[in-house]
């Protein structure tokens, strides 16, 4: 049998397209017992819900804007748009009374049953696993909205009309705002490294896909499409949703700065601080700048780093690369969360295993204060949001079996270690890595804090809009 080529009109624009952002807002909801009025004044959200297609069109529009302005010598004019995402836990589906298995366990499960298996800390008190999570997660969220959008002040306004549609059928349990950092930090999560470079290409809609930027099939990432690889036991209301995984991860970057400053790579030629700042770069798999060590392996190079023509074509697959961290450190967060080549070259396939990425900073800038003490006072991160089909195979692989497998990947000289960015291990002061000076690669440095620190998170379904007016709404 075929499978119908995905409807763009149909999915949610954050899960293919991205909503381009300045600000964005997450606002988590339980349903009151009015369930009936809940899915009656859905139909009003319906049409709030920002569709691939819209989101094309505003970044075609954009672009077509910035030409025309270019071509006339006056500054672009600003585009707004305001978008929104809609999701759903287990739980929710459930109190709105859509019971048949979507045949994902993580998702059927919830995340917090899947807390201890992450690494996230916690206490067990009889035999119960309670993660240190903030309260809202640790009760049952039902549902999420993400508004996203260019000001405060449109993403406020948006808030406002869904909490005057749903009213009492809803209450809000928790909301954060993240935004862009400032300045020339602007696409920089906190610790200061360029984020958003490497998302996978979705056949059939990223028709041009960056050079080195990996084409996935559809169902890799969406319900009931081509190689969804779970199709046989998807039910009719799950075609053309996503998986969403949140994760609140605060990020320690006074601490984490401190330890760069403490531990520089000692080469001939660096000074302390381009030693600080490589052992930074060995850490990420990248540069601040972007560039990645595979490419750019003793320096950074800024214009490589900001060149998307460039900056993603890599595979791992310097003659090098296999055997030696020269390049690389095989524990690099990129290498471990994408191995590329590490795994290709010994014929297993990785793309079940990719993920996109929509990821936004919260929280201040470090204050002198913090720097001073070297000590994190002000609560900042990451709110990681990621879409895929199977919970399994993406988020829940990558962070269990990969970044705290301090084995993977598989068949290299020195045992990898600890993704040293997001690896959790049950003994938080434990965390090791190999290679992260290249001339002494059978070294291995102790990562003595875990500087990104899970807060919660849910396991969402963002289900395709022709199923939310139908099938969800009445
Ligand atoms: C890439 C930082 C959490 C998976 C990156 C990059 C940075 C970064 C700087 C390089 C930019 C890029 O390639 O787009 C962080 C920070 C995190 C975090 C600071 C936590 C606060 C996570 C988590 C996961 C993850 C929880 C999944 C479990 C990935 C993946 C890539 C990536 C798949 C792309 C790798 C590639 O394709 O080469 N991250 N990340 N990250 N990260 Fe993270």
């Amino acid at each position: 049998t075929t499978v119908p080529p995905v409807d763009l009109k149909n999915i949610q624009g954050d899960i293919l397209a991205g909503i381009p952002k300045k600000f964005e807002t997450t606002m988590f909801f339980q349903i009151s017992n009015d369930v009936e009025g809940f899915r009656k004044r859905l139909t009003q959200i319906v049409p709030l819900i920002t569709t691939t297609t819209e989101v094309s069109g505003h970044r075609e529009a954009i672009s077509k804007n910035k030409e025309e302005a270019a071509a006339q010598g006056r500054k672009p004019d600003l585009l707004p748009i305001v978008g929104v995402t809609l999701a759903f836990s287990q739980f929710g589906l459930k109190k709105i009374g859509v019971n048949d298995p979507i045949g994902d366990p993580a998702f059927q499960a919830g995340q917090l049953a899947d807390a201890q298996n992450l690494g996230d800390k916690g206490t067990t008190t009889n035999g119960t696993f309670t993660p240190d999570w903030l309260p809202a997660f640790k009760n049952q969220v039902h549902g999420v909205f993400v508004i996203a959008g260019d000001s405060h002040i449109t993403i406020d306004a948006r808030l406002v009309q869904i909490r005057l549609i749903l009213g009492t059928t809803i209450h809000e349990v928790f909301s954060v705002t993240g935004n862009v950092r400032p300045g020339d930090q602007k696409g920089h999560e906190h610790f200061g490294f360029l984020d958003g470079i490497s998302n996978p290409a979705v056949q059939n809609f990223d028709t041009k896909p960056f050079p080195g930027q990996e084409t996935i099939r559809p169902g890799f990432i969406l319900l009931g499409r081509d190689q969804d690889p779970n199709i046989a036991n998807r039910p009719a209301w799950a075609v053309e949703g996503s998986f969403l995984v949140f994760r609140y991860l605060s990020q320690l970057v006074p601490e984490f700065d401190d330890f760069l400053k403490k531990n520089p790579i000692v080469l001939p030629g660096l000074t302390p601080e381009q030693g600080s700042e490589f052992l930074g770069a060995r850490l990420v798999g990248r540069w601040k700048s972007g560039a990645p060590l595979d490419l750019a392996p003793l320096q950074d190079d800024p214009a490589l780093g900001a060149d998307p023509q460039r900056n993603n074509n890599f595979r791992y697959d310097f003659p090098e690369d296999f055997q030696t961290q020269d390049r690389c450190p095989f524990a690099a967060h990129v290498r471990k969360t994408n191995p590329r080549n590490d795994l290709e070259s010994l014929g297993i396939s990785t793309e079940k295993n990719r993920i996109i990425r929509r990821g936004v900073p919260f929280g201040p800038e470090v204050t002198k204060d913090e720097v001073t003490q070297k000590k994190t006072l002000h609560d900042r991160g990451l709110l990681f949001r990621c879409y895929q089909s199977v919970i399994a195979n993406g988020f829940q692989f990558i962070q269990h079996s990969w970044a705290n497998n301090t084995g993977f990947p598989i068949q290299k000289p020195e045992v990898p270690g600890f993704d040293p960015i997001i690896g959790q291990a049950a003994d938080p002061t434990s965390r090791t890595m190999s290679g992260s000076n290249p001339q002494n690669q059978t070294a291995t440095l102790s990562l003595p804090t875990e500087w990104v620190v899970s807060k919660g998170g849910e396991y969402f379904f963002a289900p395709s809009i022709s199923v939310l007016r139908d099938t969800f709404a009445l």
